[in-house]
């Protein structure tokens, strides 16, 4: 990989490909993102770290590959996990996994689901250099008692220190194949007890992948990602879903409602990953899935991109993601067209009246009653699987949308974060027009300290 790439606004690929956000942590004065990175193509394979480094969750500076395959343990890839401070060092869990067979014609992937997982750790003095031939240790080898979870699909370490010490909460499968979480205990980070599992009833998917737990403004949250999950009677795709959980530090009992709201109404965003910023607030990224790589000139065909980083709030229940202040304080410069944006893209406040819409470059918001809805039709590769129309629940609060524009992502906050529909676009022209809509303004982005990406 081409080191020290500079970009702005959102955080994409390299070149080649990347998956979930990783590692995530405020730590001696910087913003650290780790994310799932295959280095040859852009398709998934084995699993590297890719690492980000930013002073503001905005402008970000890639940093290389941080971690790789070494182990027995993780010879097939290094997969997803967090980052925690303890005594001055960065300390990094993932799930390291190790192939029984692979496919023939591509070596990268395992066969028959036949591969082991286990939760491993590697820490570093200052969050740049990490030794990978001598700095891993297992900290808890595949699972083999069933009653406490699936040797293969045990994954996705969330590590966070609490009252009583460190915790981590894993994704796991129950032996009747359905999702549940593992939560496990530390006094030193290096040996963990077993302490709990939760579960649901069938419908909730057959492994729930990256898991997050943790305290927001307003209360605890829950965030998983459950795999085909049954909702209305149909089988969905693999969705990430948050919800507002009691849980107990002593005994991690979870009570979860059996209410829910996706993370996001575009259902491109997956496997979010939470961190708390220099402020203390509760900040998360996710990762958006795109149907095929972007080929630009000049540049490594290029696929996958985290959206904003946005503050988790709860509010009488209802959880808000609204953007971070960060990014709205640098889209603050007023613009009178969309055209006048440069590379890093704009931003569109306005109200929307019912019946309304906007057209944002061939993307589609539209207000019908108290739901807003798009339409990326027009500027969307639809192939099977992918859908092009979304809507949010009725919405309680105004009509207040901010759209954030970049080449290949929409955002659109409804409310203050309300509810957000982010949605992966190619092909966006630079035109805009907005059909009973009021108080309209378009921001560009203030400066590029790094240049132009
Ligand atoms: C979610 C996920 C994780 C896993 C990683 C592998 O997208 O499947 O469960 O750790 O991606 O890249």
């Amino acid at each position: 990989m081409e080191q020290h790439i500079k970009q702005s606004g959102h955080l994409k690929a390299p070149g080649n490909w990347i998956n979930d956000p990783n590692g995530f942590i405020y730590y001696k004065g910087k913003y650290h993102l780790f994310y799932q990175y295959f280095p040859y193509a852009p398709v998934w394979g084995t699993m590297h770290w890719g690492h980000a480094v930013s002073d503001d969750l905005v402008n970000w500076e890639h940093r290389g590959i941080a971690l790789f395959p070494t182990k027995y343990g993780d010879m097939s890839g290094c997969f997803s996990g967090s980052a925690v401070e303890d005594e001055g060092k960065m300390v990094l869990f993932y799930t390291g996994v190790h192939y029984h067979e692979t496919d023939p014609e591509n070596i990268h992937l395992s066969a028959h689901d036949h591969f082991d997982s286990c939760q491993m750790m590697i820490s570093s003095e200052d969050g740049i250099h990490f030794d990978n031939f001598n700095g891993k240790q297992v900290v808890i080898p595949p699972i083999t008692d069933k009653k406490i979870g699936d040797k293969t699909h045990t994954r996705d370490p969330k590590v966070w220190k609490g009252k009583n010490g460190w915790y981590m909460v894993l994704g796991s499968q129950n032996e009747e194949g359905r999702g549940k979480l593992l939560f496990y205990q530390s006094r030193d980070l290096k040996n963990w007890s077993f302490v709990n599992d939760v579960s649901k009833g069938a419908g909730w998917g057959w492994m729930w992948e990256c898991p997050d737990y943790f305290e927001a403004e307003g209360g605890q949250v829950l965030i998983f990602s459950p795999m085909r999950f049954l909702k209305d009677g149909k089988w969905e795709e693999n969705q990430s879903i948050c919800m507002a959980v009691d849980f107990k530090e002593d005994s991690c009992e979870m009570a979860m409602p059996d209410t829910y709201q996706y993370l996001d109404y575009g259902l491109d965003l997956y496997a979010p990953q939470s961190s708390v910023d220099e402020t203390g607030k509760r900040v998360l990224i996710a990762w958006l899935r795109m149907p095929k790589a972007v080929e630009e000139e000049g540049i490594s065909p290029w696929r996958g991109m985290f959206c904003l980083p946005r503050v988790v709030e709860v509010k009488d229940g209802h959880i808000y993601f609204r953007v971070h202040p960060n990014v709205k304080k640098q889209y603050a410069r007023p613009l009178t067209d969309v055209k006048e944006a440069g590379k890093e893209g704009y931003r569109i406040r306005l109200c929307l009246e019912d019946g309304g819409s906007v057209n944002v470059g061939g993307y589609q918001v539209f207000r019908r009653g108290n739901r807003i809805c798009t339409d990326r039709t027009a500027v969307f590769c639809a192939g099977e699987g992918y859908r092009t129309i979304f809507e949010t629940p009725n919405v309680q609060e105004g009509n207040q949308l901010d759209i954030y524009v970049d080449d290949h992502m929409v955002e659109v906050y409804i409310n203050d974060g309300e509810y957000v529909i982010s949605n992966a676009v190619y092909g966006l022209t630079k035109e805009f027009q907005a059909v009973r809509g009021s108080n309209v303004e378009i921001f560009g982005k203030i400066s590029q300290p790094f240049g132009s990406p």
